[in-house]
């Protein structure tokens, strides 16, 4: 797996990250969540008493706040100026928040520039890196030698993601999905789509391990 980078995009709830972290410590790969650092952005501007749906304020303000995160698949870790918000960034507040403040373009390309180098930094010490997202592929790192595009029926990504939640409402969990599938797909700026040489993996009616599998098979006829 010497330097390989391996892009794996694809809608809320598909089981991208933890698809993308098996096969990353199965392989011995790092391991960067890109959507951790949009989460992380958002909770800053939460807590900062900016309001996301003000464009020009969240691009103004965004150059303020320092990300940084970890590539270990076995333990993930964001932090936002030295603190640790991995468990915050999963909470209502944030998930309600953060698809519009991916769409601004100073955010993404303050994103874009850090998880560039974290790729760079993965493949010149030939370790190689898995990275999840929505435009990796088709922006962050075209190059990646493998593409997968991971996807789902709203409604099995809604009955997972409730049930990660520990029985939260499945209507209201498949509309704010579905609202961050819109925000995401029909965005200016690096839209999720899948781009040519992809591979397109549905995941309705497949197990985790057998989508783990499919991955880890693309990836061993890339090396
Ligand atoms: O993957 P996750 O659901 O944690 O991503 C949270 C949000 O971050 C997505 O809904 C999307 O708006 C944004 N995102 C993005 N580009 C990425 C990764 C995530 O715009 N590469």
């Amino acid at each position: 797996t010497s330097g390989l980078v391996v892009a794996v995009d694809g809608t809320s709830g598909s089981g991208k990250s933890s698809t993308c972290r098996a096969v990353a410590s199965r392989l011995g790969l790092a391991y960067l969540d890109t959507g951790a650092m949009y989460r992380a952005m958002t909770w800053w501007m939460l807590e900062h008493g900016v309001d996301v749906h003000d464009a020009a304020a969240v691009a103004l303000r965004s150059g303020e706040a320092t990300i940084v995160s970890g590539t270990d698949p076995t333990a993930p870790t964001i932090r936002v100026d030295g603190t640790d918000v991995s468990g915050p960034i999963r909470g209502e507040a944030v998930t309600g928040a953060v698809s519009p403040v991916a769409t601004v373009r100073e955010v993404r390309e303050q994103m874009v520039a850090l998880q560039r180098a974290i790729i760079a930094e993965a493949t010149t010490t030939g370790r190689g890196i898995v990275v999840e997202g929505r435009d990796i592929a088709s922006h962050v790192a075209p190059d990646a030698q493998v593409k997968v595009y991971l996807t789902a029926d709203p409604a099995a990504r809604a009955a997972r993601r409730a049930a990660e939640e520990g029985g939260s409402d499945l209507a209201a969990t498949e509309a704010v999905l579905r609202s961050r599938d819109e925000i995401d797909s029909g965005r200016e700026t690096s839209p999720l789509t899948m781009v040519d040489g992809a591979a397109h993996i549905d995941s309705t009616h497949l197990t985790l391990d057998q989508v783990i599998e499919e991955v880890v098979t693309l990836v061993r006829a890339a090396e």
